[in-house]
């Protein structure tokens, strides 16, 4: 246990109930105030920040928390174990997520051109490509999961494409990172598989460059070594993957579920955007984020924080801070002072063809399926058990007349 954090701290780890964690965090705000003790798994003792101004002074002042995992006092005192399913979260890589100021600035700067060199219109007609299909591969039982038959599968493949990987090739490497972050026994065989399908990939982009960020990485002024191309290539999937996946699959059931929202966008008062936006302040798809790690002992938020504390930005949680909603507690139509997308230099840097990505998935589907509905009582819908991520475990759907197009899509997702 970490002697900064009180031992009563509350649990973020084991069995969940997603449904109650918009409680949990009340309970802390009201017990702890806007930082709060928790343990992220036996004997590893965290602060979880609450607050929006406090998340904003977290991920802002670089100097006082840090995002190198190598501050991390109980880790450089090998108190978490090796196998520890949180190593493969936050343990260091050679990538922009794990480094600060001028380093970080430097690899931020290749991934930010990189994304910026996306062609939205292509994208779209990609993302549309392949939600058409797989549309049609389920459309003759006239019902499907949504998240297993659609959510879970449209991003990988289009994070696959932009990165300028082959289908065949983006399953192989999308089941590899998953076993990475998995942390079992057969994580180390994964990552072994991942490091080399993605040396692979490095070596062809070196030797014959395309129109995607692999290449646009590798030949970037800020001249990344093919180690920090490789390892940015992985932040980058496991941060874009799940998120999409959660984002897209919560939006659907908002359009489906909430009467509101559904008779307002037929009668063109709230659009897809809004849903959009509702999601990251109600649901973001990242609920907590780990980590940050004070570099110095300071006061903050009421506690007491020692160097080298790991602090993890509880985006939820500051979302619906009673200090930044209206007196309603409901967010503001067009508002997008949510954090689900964190703040200050790290904050995400792929927010528009995230956002493109998941509402050209959410409109093929409007359009493609007219009359869908929610084939289960709203009340057996289920939050995936995770403290950290923020998404269905399945959204079970019935239509009966499904408009696809006459001419199957050929610029699909190679
Ligand atoms: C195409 C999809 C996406 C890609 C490629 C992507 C990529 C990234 C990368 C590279 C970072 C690290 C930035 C840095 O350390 O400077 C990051 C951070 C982050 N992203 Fe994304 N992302 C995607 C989608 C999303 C979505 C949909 C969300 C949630 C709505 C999200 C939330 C975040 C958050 C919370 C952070 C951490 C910010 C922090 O540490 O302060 N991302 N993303």
């Amino acid at each position: 246990m970490n002697a900064s954090c009180p031992v009563a701290a509350a649990q973020l780890y084991g069995e969940f109930d997603g449904d109650a964690m918009p409680a949990l965090y009340e309970t802390l705000r009201r017990e702890h105030g806007p930082v709060a003790p928790v343990t992220i798994a036996p004997g590893v003792s965290a602060w979880l920040v609450l607050g929006h101004r406090e998340l904003l002074r977290l991920t802002r002042e670089e100097q006082d928390f840090s995002h190198d995992p190598r501050h991390w006092s109980l880790l450089r005192e090998g108190r978490v174990p090796a196998d520890s399913p949180l190593l493969p979260m936050v343990g260091w890589r050679p990538a922009l997520l794990f480094a600060d100021g001028q380093q970080h600035r430097r690899m931020r700067s290749a991934v930010s051109d990189a994304l910026a060199r996306i062609n939205g219109h292509e994208l779209r007609r990609s993302v549309r490509a392949a939600a058409e299909r797989l549309i049609a591969s389920f459309a003759e039982r006239r019902g499907a999961d949504l998240v297993a038959d659609y959510a879970r599968l449209l991003p990988m493949r289009v994070i696959a494409e932009l990165l300028g990987v082959d289908e065949e090739t983006g399953q192989d490497l999308v089941a590899a990172i998953a076993g990475t972050v998995v942390a079992d026994a057969d994580s180390a065989g994964a990552s072994r598989r991942m490091g080399s399908i993605l040396t692979g990939l490095i070596r062809e982009k070196r030797r014959a460059p395309g129109n995607d960020i692999t290449s646009a990485l590798l030949h970037h002024p800020a001249q990344l070594t093919d180690e920090e191309v490789l390892h940015n290539l992985v932040v980058m999937f496991v941060a874009g993957n799940q998120t999409t996946v959660n984002w897209i699959a919560t939006t659907l059931r908002i359009l489906l579920c909430d009467p509101g929202f559904r008779s307002s966008l037929t009668v063109g008062h709230l659009t897809v955007d809004d849903a959009l936006d509702l999601v990251l302040w109600r649901f973001p798809p990242t609920q907590n984020f780990p980590a940050r790690y004070a570099t110095r002992e300071l006061e903050f938020g009421g506690q007491r924080v020692r160097a080298g504390d790991m602090l993890i930005l509880g985006l939820a949680a500051a979302n619906a801070d009673p200090g930044v909603l209206p007196d309603d507690g409901s967010p503001v139509v067009g508002n997008r002072s949510h954090l689900a997308f964190g703040a200050g230099p790290h904050t995400c840097p792929a927010q528009d063809p995230a956002r493109l990505i998941t509402r050209t998935a959410v409109d093929t589907i409007r359009h493609r399926l007219p009359d869908l509905e929610l084939a289960v009582p709203e009340s057996d819908l289920e939050w995936i058990k995770s403290p950290w991520s923020k998404g269905l475990a399945a959204l079970p759907v019935r239509f009966t007349d499904p408009q696809l197009p006459s001419v199957p899509q050929s610029g699909d997702v190679r």
